[in-house]
């Protein structure tokens, strides 16, 4: 059983949702749980079979970084329905695959929905747990992810400490996160102010904005070396219209989550917020 600070606002709705199989929304998030990335927003087509295959794109983004091949050992730290560890198992063989996630119902169904394939030699093990705090040995993986997950973690340095201790030397670390333009931080807080209320009613808590040098700060102090900081925002871009265009359900809810996906696509437009996928290596 969930302690309720274990359950995030709008997974609660993805819940809902899938009791409800017609739901764009349930189709849309029943695998992967994050933007999508389109390789040419500008002919993208906001359709859900669009958005799927840009969600698949966007763990590709991750998988590029971490430099990913066959006999890895991996962590999918905050792995919500098992997606991204479904697509590894989809492309590699030979792979010890882990997921963990700090909600037992997403576990649950991550369980029932990701298996081994068949002649892969993959093996899959999802568990219940919290990011910052690894129950997993010393120097045992290759490379740990997080994809959009970091900023709802309870320390970003607590975490990069602990994913440092599991990394074996020479190991990656890849992230995505939602980080602030630096010279433009404080116009950013001011525009944020009328819609923090809002954002903590559909995404729960989420930690204070971050920008590039907070995380050159921390890769710093927890000896992670920084191998690239790649600014994905106008690939991203598509999903809030995407997003906003699957919520046809009425009422004062829906008028409030369409407002904050326009404010996103906005300050993300502006660059004001940049969408972007940091990989590290815990130095041999
Ligand atoms: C936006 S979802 C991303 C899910 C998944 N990474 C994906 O790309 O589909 C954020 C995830 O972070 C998980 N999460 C939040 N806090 C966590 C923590 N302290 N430890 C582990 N997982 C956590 C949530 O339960 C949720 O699954």
């Amino acid at each position: 059983m969930n302690k309720k600070s274990d359950s995030l606002p709008y997974f609660d709705t993805i819940f809902e949702n899938i009791k409800n199989q017609d739901s764009v929304l349930a189709q849309a998030f029943s695998n992967h749980v994050h933007w999508g990335y389109w390789p040419e927003p500008a002919a993208a087509k906001l359709s859900l079979e669009s958005f799927l295959k840009a969600a698949d794109q966007l763990s590709q983004q991750h998988f590029q970084a971490a430099s990913i091949t066959d006999n890895m050992k991996i962590l999918d730290t905050g792995c919500g329905f098992g997606g991204t560890l479904s697509l590894l198992n989809h492309q590699y063989r030979n792979l010890e695959l882990h997921g963990l996630n700090i909600d037992s119902r997403q576990i649950e169904r991550a369980k029932s929905k990701v298996v081994p394939i068949e002649g892969s030699k993959n093996s899959i093990e999802f568990k219940i747990g919290n990011a910052c705090s690894l129950d997993y040995p010393d120097s045992s993986f290759d490379v740990v992810l997080a994809i959009e997950c970091i900023f709802h973690f309870p320390s970003r340095q607590q975490y990069f400490k602990e994913v440092h201790r599991v990394l074996k030397p020479g190991g990656r670390l890849v992230i995505s996160d939602v980080v602030a333009y630096g010279p433009t931080l404080v116009l950013l807080i001011l525009m944020c102010l009328p819609y923090l209320s809002l954002m903590k009613k559909f995404y729960g808590d989420l930690g204070p904005a971050v920008t590039m040098s907070s995380y050159k700060k921390l890769a710093n102090k927890t000896g992670l070396k920084i191998l690239e900081l790649r600014d994905i925002t106008a690939g991203t871009l598509p999903t809030y219209k995407f997003l906003e265009k699957c919520t046809t359900s009425t009422g004062r809810q829906a008028e409030e989550i369409k407002r904050l996906y326009r404010f996103q696509h906005l300050i993300s437009r502006l660059k004001l917020n940049r969408y972007m996928v940091l990989s590290f290596q815990k130095m041999a």
